[in-house]
């Protein structure tokens, strides 16, 4: 097999950022796209020139994909990608991979029962500035990463809550920032600082009265290898400020990230305005290196366009492991560990109590 049948599921925002690099990737043969909505699956149709449809299960039947792309709201991923194993067909999904671990584990458990390959999207693992720092720590060259914080001051305006009748809301949503804008620097914590002990959190509305979910969410991780973590995720700085991932090792060294500047960008609306940049660099002996990281980050930053070009360097990574049959960079189980930790944070926020992983879905 060298070109992998593809089709996307779900015409909205990011779906024009997949549709485009399925339609360029040379390992896709693009075929197919369905959306609910019929004039969002003809418009799409057109654009791209593949099949419409507006079911998931006639998609499957008549274009038989070999891999599909879902891009629908959060809570209905696990629906299609069931839909899809049971077809026999791998499914790469949009972050967060569900809104709740009983999705996710239902999904794992479709796949796994089809042999099909499940992939999770989160495209800044693949920013340069976070292989660098991957690469760091992998090395050994902070010694044993011990402390991990993330921060995200950034903001999101009612125009934005407003533009699809999903967002905001618990039941079609799921949650807030935690479930929606937090997943990427979640998923670089765990993927950073390994396997987490247990989690407390709290979250609030502290000034978005539109929506029902959280704006702000605040987390400490102990983590299994005795490290601590640190959470403060908020879109309620306007304007928006910055986002990063900072970690510590235990021979004092730290290495750091800022993935954005600024409101986090919107896919499919706005573009990414400034480069992602390592911020903190302080091994022994590389002292020197953060200013030559952020030229080469800045140089790359004119050449390349940011919003779209590591979506589609995920997007072949999962199509090359289909192709292969081998495990996707991101797998299923990596996502399911994001979505257990923004749970363990609602449920800590209810109960009032430190939650401990691993995290099993509740009845
Ligand atoms: N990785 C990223 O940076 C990134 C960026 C933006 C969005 N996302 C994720 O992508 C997903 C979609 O977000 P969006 O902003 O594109 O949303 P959107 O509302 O713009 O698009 C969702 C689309 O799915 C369609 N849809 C809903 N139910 C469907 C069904 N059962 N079958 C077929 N189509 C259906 C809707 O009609 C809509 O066109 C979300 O999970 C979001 O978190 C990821």
């Amino acid at each position: 097999m060298r070109t992998v049948r593809t089709a996307l599921i779900g015409c909205g925002k990011v779906g024009q950022i997949h549709a485009a690099a399925l339609r360029e990737l040379t390992e896709s043969e693009f075929v197919a796209v369905c959306d609910r909505d019929s004039q969002r699956a003809s418009a799409f149709s057109a654009r791209f020139g593949v099949r419409a449809f507006t079911d998931v299960g006639d998609l499957l039947k008549e274009a038989a994909p070999q891999a599909v792309v879902v891009c629908t709201p959060h809570p209905l991923h696990a629906a299609a990608v069931i839909q899809a194993a049971e077809a026999g067909v791998s499914a790469l999904v949009e972050k967060p991979m569900a809104a709740s671990l009983a999705d996710c584990d239902a999904m794992l458990a479709a796949s796994a029962k089809a042999g099909t390959k499940l992939g999770i999207v989160s495209q800044r693992r693949l920013y340069e500035p976070v292989l660098r720092m991957k690469a760091a720590i992998d090395a050994g060259k902070i010694g044993k990463p011990v402390l991990g914080v993330f921060s995200m001051f950034s903001w999101r305006d009612q125009a934005y809550y407003g533009s699809d009748p999903w967002r905001g809301k618990w039941a079609s949503e799921g949650g807030g920032v935690l479930v929606n804008q937090s997943p990427h620097q979640l998923d670089l914590l765990q993927w950073f600082m390994g396997q987490i002990d247990e989690i407390s959190g709290f979250w609030a509305n502290l000034n978005h009265p539109f929506i029902e979910v959280e704006d702000t969410a605040l987390a400490m991780i102990r983590f299994k290898n005795g490290g601590l973590g640190s959470v403060v995720t908020s879109l309620s700085q306007r304007p928006g400020i910055y986002t990063k991932v900072h970690i510590h090792g235990d021979n004092g060294a730290s290495v750091g990230v800022e993935t954005d500047r600024g409101a986090t960008f919107v896919a499919g609306v706005s573009e990414i305005a400034e480069p992602p940049l390592n911020d903190l660099w302080t091994i022994p002996g590389e002292e020197g290196l953060l200013p030559k990281f952020q030229a080469e980050d800045r140089a790359r930053f004119r050449v390349i366009n940011p919003t779209t070009h590591y979506h589609a360097m995920q997007i072949q990574d999962f199509l090359q492991a289909v192709r292969d049959d081998r495990p996707p960079l991101v797998t299923g189980e990596d996502g399911r560990i994001v979505v257990a930790m923004f749970t363990a944070i609602y449920r800590s926020n209810r109960e009032r109590r430190p939650i401990n992983f691993p995290l099993e879905a509740q009845g």
